[in-house]
């Protein structure tokens, strides 16, 4: 497995829509799942779509895990998920702060839906079902719009409110980029 470069805001192939997964035992695809977790582990990522490190099929990973220095920030399982589906459980939004490793060192305020249900495929070739609220649903939004060409500051509703982290969070950012 490897660390490979992530493709950056700008880069034609994150603009696109990537490919269902049509084969979910094939070995290029576990090799893919073990580049995309080396990959979001050195950059201590929230989550990773195989877009982002040039491959467009539908595949996402995501976790978060309990963070001493930002204990405000919710936890989110450790999933792969392949071909996700997101169905919107109510109409209600949020915004928050997101950060993208595709958008390096910025920031923006993006709406997402309050809770959600997504299913898809994990890395067993299993069905997988859940329901999310929050920071992981938000999490999973993220990762998923990159599947269909989206980065989140085409999400942000006011662009006072995108900009350079370093100058919005002086004091640092609680979360990681996704
Ligand atoms: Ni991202």
């Amino acid at each position: 497995m490897a660390v490979r470069s992530v493709r950056r805001m700008g880069d034609p192939l994150l603009w696109a829509r990537s490919q269902e997964v049509t084969d979910v035992a094939a070995p290029a695809l576990k090799d893919l799942i073990g580049d995309m977790r080396d990959t979001m582990a050195v950059l201590q990522g929230a989550g990773l779509a195989a877009p982002q490190i040039g491959v467009p099929l539908r595949v996402v990973i995501f976790g978060v895990s309990a963070n001493p220095r930002y204990p405000q920030v919710e936890t989110v399982p450790d999933t792969v998920l392949i071909n996700p589906v997101i169905e919107p459980l109510g109409d209600d939004m949020e915004e928050a702060w997101e950060g993208c490793l595709s958008v390096p060192g910025m920031r923006g305020l993006v709406p997402r839906y309050r809770r959600i249900r997504y299913r898809g495929i994990d890395q067993d070739g299993r069905a997988l079902e859940r329901e999310a609220h929050g920071f992981h649903a938000r999490v999973v939004q993220h990762e998923c719009d990159h599947l269909d060409g989206i980065l989140y500051p085409l999400r942000v509703r006011d662009l006072k409110y995108f900009g350079y982290e370093s100058v919005l969070f002086p004091e640092g950012f609680a979360g990681g980029d996704a």
